[in-house]
């Protein structure tokens, strides 16, 4: 496998609207990012994933642009982000802008022209298709609503949306469209940035013909087109290749082999993917399911192209609620997650706030919630005659604002994020869970990430070493292996709330071992590993 900077780097995920408010509007914004950069800096990771922050009417959280040149007002402008970039490369970091090119924001002058007239120039920058039947031109769901099609009145046509209504999917076969949006991504990284995160990017090509599917459900007739990766290798050639960058591309519905197509070393494609049969597949934790899939694609990939490793981002609830223990266990639970995440093999990702162990949100109201995706599936089935507190129910656990709400930074009001009314409320539990408060304890989760970052640093095993698990039928015991130039580090999760007997397997029994890092406390390097019963949430690392 070859080497390179991105593949032996972790990655730090700024959700910069709940990060840091400096003018008290109640949202995060860069200036926040500016000064609280050392504090990024400390945990030692080496780039920073800053989620969209272009002019955008802020629907969908920024992830409808309406002019990709400019800075949005919440967040600042192009000179604070300028000095943003320029303090983050200061410290040694790297800068990955998240970048949408499927849809752009109705309010895009591209769009406001596209929807003007049939025969403005700009029409075919957007897809439009005549009614079918006086209705939408065929059966496909979006994201966030029933139908991809929203009508349009005046020009008697529909347009397609991939996620909401106000977020209109560019036509990608046009090519001034991809001219448009390559030109646009020159001009990002010739200001120096470090790379994209490409959202949902296996999404511009469309189904051939448009036909009606089957199953309108299952949405994954949205991604993985034919001619997706004519357009990729497009983009690598006219944009990517000119520099020393690294790009990810958020891609659903995707198994190993086709996970491969974007990023196989010899594709000339993407660097790294992030695929969804975890966050988007496995509701709760469920032990085999997550080893079968950690093995096949390990298995794919291995040697020829490079895994993302996440648990959680800003469209999923936070890890330690969904897949851990945020209760009697938590810090225990945190810190065996993010065992697993950074010695499992792929590029490990952190999203803000998890390196406290922050935790899912349950707030009264729908009213309380401000997530587009929630808010419109709560108006769709209640509009189908069902109980709104059921509905509402039924959406806590998954919504997206469990991972949005606000960096907990302090016990003062607001946690400290903002002196002003935050744009969603704070966990009430800031008082416990704070960022000072971590940093103030040496066995914090903070300190425990740190030191499995600082592991990576020095552990080539870590990021090019073998990977074979040793356990696959058991449901609370993960232990595998990762092996590299005559090392070997077992790894030994007890992902449970109770007690698991470990045996260590016959090929360790004459071998000298070493504790790499364990989360509690009294294990001594010198205690036997041949039959050990491990507490809850107990992880280690032994080097043998
Ligand atoms: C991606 C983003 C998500 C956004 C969607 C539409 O999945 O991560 O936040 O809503 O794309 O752009």
């Amino acid at each position: 496998m070859n080497k390179k900077w991105w593949k032996e780097s972790v990655v730090y995920q700024v959700y910069w609207r709940s990060f840091y408010d400096t003018d008290g509007d109640g949202y995060g914004d860069l200036e926040g990012v500016i000064e609280k950069l050392d504090y990024i800096k400390e945990l030692g990771v080496d780039i920073i994933w800053l989620n969209p922050c272009y002019e955008s009417p802020d629907f969908d959280n920024g992830y409808d642009i309406s002019d990709y040149y400019g800075i949005m007002d919440k967040a600042g402008d192009m000179a604070t982000w300028e000095r943003l970039l320029n303090e983050v490369h200061k410290r040694g970091m790297k800068l990955i802008m998240d970048l949408v090119v499927n849809h752009t924001s109705n309010q895009h002058p591209w769009f406001v022209e596209s929807s003007s007239s049939k025969d403005n120039p700009k029409r075919d920058w957007y897809i439009w298709k005549d009614p079918k039947n006086g209705k939408e031109p065929n059966n496909w769901r979006s994201y966030f609503t029933p139908s991809v099609w929203e009508y349009d009145q005046k020009t008697d046509q529909y347009y397609m949306h991939s996620f909401a209504v106000e977020q209109p999917d560019l036509n990608w076969e046009n090519v001034e469209v991809r001219k448009a949006i390559y030109d646009m991504m020159h001009f990002w990284l010739k200001k120096g940035i470090d790379g994209f995160r490409l959202d949902v990017i296996n999404l511009l090509a469309k189904l051939k013909g448009f036909p009606d599917v089957e199953n309108p459900m299952n949405i994954n007739y949205l991604g993985n087109n034919e001619g997706i990766h004519d357009y990729l290798q497009e983009m690598h050639q006219e944009v990517f290749r000119h520099y020393d960058i690294m790009t990810v591309g958020e891609i659903p519905f995707v198994t190993p082999e086709d996970g491969l197509l974007y990023v196989g070393e010899d594709r000339d494609e993407l660097h790294t993917l992030f695929h969804f049969e975890v966050a988007d597949d496995m509701p709760r934790w469920d032990m085999k399911r997550f080893k079968e899939i950690q093995t096949r694609w390990y298995e794919g990939l291995n040697g020829k192209g490079t895994n993302s490793q996440f648990l959680n981002n800003h469209d999923h609830t936070r890890q330690v609620t969904r897949y851990g223990n945020d209760n009697e266990y938590r810090v225990e639970s945190a810190k065996l997650l993010a065992t697993m995440i950074h010695t499992l093999p792929g590029i490990p990702y952190i999203y803000q706030g998890e390196e406290i162990g922050m935790t899912g949100v349950r707030f009264d109201s729908i009213e309380d919630y401000k997530d587009i995706a929630m808010k419109n599936k709560y108006k769709e089935e209640v509009e189908k005659g069902r109980d709104p507190q059921e509905v509402f129910e039924s959406l806590l656990m998954l919504t997206r604002d469990n991972s949005r709400t606000p960096i907990q930074w302090d016990d003062s009001p607001q946690a400290g994020f903002t002196t002003g009314t935050p744009w969603i409320n704070v966990n009430p539990n800031y008082k416990e869970i704070n960022v000072k408060q971590a940093l103030s304890d040496p066995k914090s989760v903070f300190y425990y990430y740190k030191k499995l970052i600082e592991l990576r640093k020095n552990n080539e095993l870590m990021i090019y070493g073998n990977y074979k698990d040793l356990s696959f039928d058991e449901e609370s015991l993960y232990v595998y292996t990762r092996s590299h130039e005559g090392k070997i580090w077992l790894v030994i999760l007890n992902h449970a709330n109770h007690k698991s007997e470990f045996i260590l397997p016959e090929q360790f029994n004459d071998h000298e071992k070493a504790l790499i890092i364990s989360n509690y406390e009294d294990v001594r390097e010198q205690d036997s590993l041949k039959k050990v019963i491990l507490r809850p949430h107990e992880a280690r690392i032994y080097q043998f």
